[in-house]
C-alpha cells in the first residue's frame, strides 16, 4: 500500500468538495451500483479523477464516487470497487476505506455479490455478513506498520459491528423482507471456485463465497470504523448448481433484487438517523 497515493486521493476529494463531511461510507459491489440513485446526490467524481483509484475495470461496477445524503446522513458512495485480482496491489482496494477514515466517517457499509453455499441461501436472497474467512493469498495489512491502521496486531474478533447489524435486521423486519446472516469467505478470484473448493469452504464454516469485501472489512475495522456487510446471493456456488457460473448471471440477479436492495438500504439509513 502506498501511503502517499492514499493521501493524495483524500486531498483531491477534500480540495474538490471542501464542505464534504461524511458520516457514513457505502461501497457498492457487483451489481449494486444503481442503489446510489435512491440517495440525494450532491456531486460526483469519476474514479479516474481520483489518483490511485483508477477506473473500475469490472462490468457492473460504475466507477464513480458520489457525495450524497439520505435521512440527513451525509454519505460517500463508492459505485464500484477495485479488486485484488485486477493485479495492481492493495492501494486501490484500500483507498475507499482510507478516504472514509481520513475524511472523518464513522461507519462503512460494504456490499457485494456472492455465491450461496448454505442450503437455505438462494439467488436473490440478501445476507448480512456476520463474520468472514480470509482465503485471499495476502493480508492487506502485511508490510511496514502504519499507525493509521491501528495496532500492528489488530484484534478482529468482532469485525462486523453488532449495532449496525441489528439495525439492518430491524430495517428488513420493518419492510417484511427476509434477510439471512452468515459467514462470507473471500477467495482471490478471478476464477470461480471448483466444487471441491466449495465443499471445503462449507466444512470451514463458510455460508457464501466471493472475491472481495474481506480486505476492506479488515482495514476498516483495524482503522476503527464501524463496519457492516451485506451480500446479495446471486447464484448457487459451484457444484451446488450444475449450471456453469457466469458474471451475467450475477448482474441479472442483482438487477432483479435491486428494488429490495434499495428499500433495505434506505430504511437502514433511516434507522441510522434515529440513532
Ligand atoms: N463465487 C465467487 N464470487 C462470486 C460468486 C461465486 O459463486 N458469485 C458472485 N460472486
Amino acid at each position: 500500500m502506498k501511503r502517499d497515493i492514499l493521501e493524495h486521493a483524500s486531498e483531491t476529494v477534500r480540495a474538490a468538495w471542501p464542505q464534504c463531511n461524511p458520516v457514513c461510507g457505502l461501497i457498492l459491489g457487483s451489481g449494486w451500483s444503481d442503489v446510489a440513485e435512491a440517495f440525494s446526490i450532491r456531486e460526483t467524481m469519476n474514479y479516474d479523477e481520483i489518483p490511485g483509484l483508477g477506473a473500475a475495470g469490472v462490468a457492473g461496477h460504475a466507477g464513480r464516487l458520489c457525495w450524497a445524503e439520505y435521512a440527513g446522513i451525509e454519505t460517500l458512495i463508492f459505485q464500484g470497487r477495485r479488486h485484488w485480482y485486477e493485479g495492481v496491489g492493495w492501494t486501490p482496494v484500500a483507498l475507499p476505506v482510507f478516504m472514509l477514515n481520513s475524511l472523518g466517517a464513522e461507519s462503512v457499509i460494504l456490499t457485494n455479490a456472492a455465491g450461496g453455499i448454505r442450503e437455505d441461501l438462494h439467488p436473490g436472497d440478501l445476507m448480512i455478513i456476520d463474520d468472514h474467512i480470509n482465503n485471499m493469498p495476502e493480508n492487506p495489512l502485511a508490510g511496514p506498520h502504519d499507525d493509521f491502521w491501528g495496532l500492528r496486531f489488530a484484534d478482529q474478533s468482532t469485525v462486523y459491528d453488532r449495532s449496525l447489524t441489528a439495525k439492518i435486521e430491524a430495517a428488513a423486519m420493518a419492510l417484511g423482507q427476509h434477510i439471512s446472516r452468515g459467514v462470507y469467505l473471500a477467495s482471490s478470484g478471478p476464477t470461480y471456485e471448483t466444487p471441491a473448493e466449495v465443499r471445503a469452504f462449507r466444512a470451514w464454516g463458510a455460508d457464501a463465497v466471493g472475491m472481495s469485501t474481506v480486505p476492506e472489512a479488515m482495514l476498516a475495522n483495524a482503522a476503527g470504523l464501524n463496519v457492516a456487510g451485506i451480500s446479495c446471493i446471486t447464484n448457487y456456488a459451484a457444484g451446488i448448481s450444475k449450471e456453469p457460473l457466469t458474471h451475467e448471471e450475477v448482474t441479472e440477479t442483482t438487477a432483479k433484487a435491486m428494488p429490495k436492495m434499495k428499500e433495505l438500504l434506505l430504511t437502514f439509513w433511516k434507522e441510522l438517523a434515529d440513532g
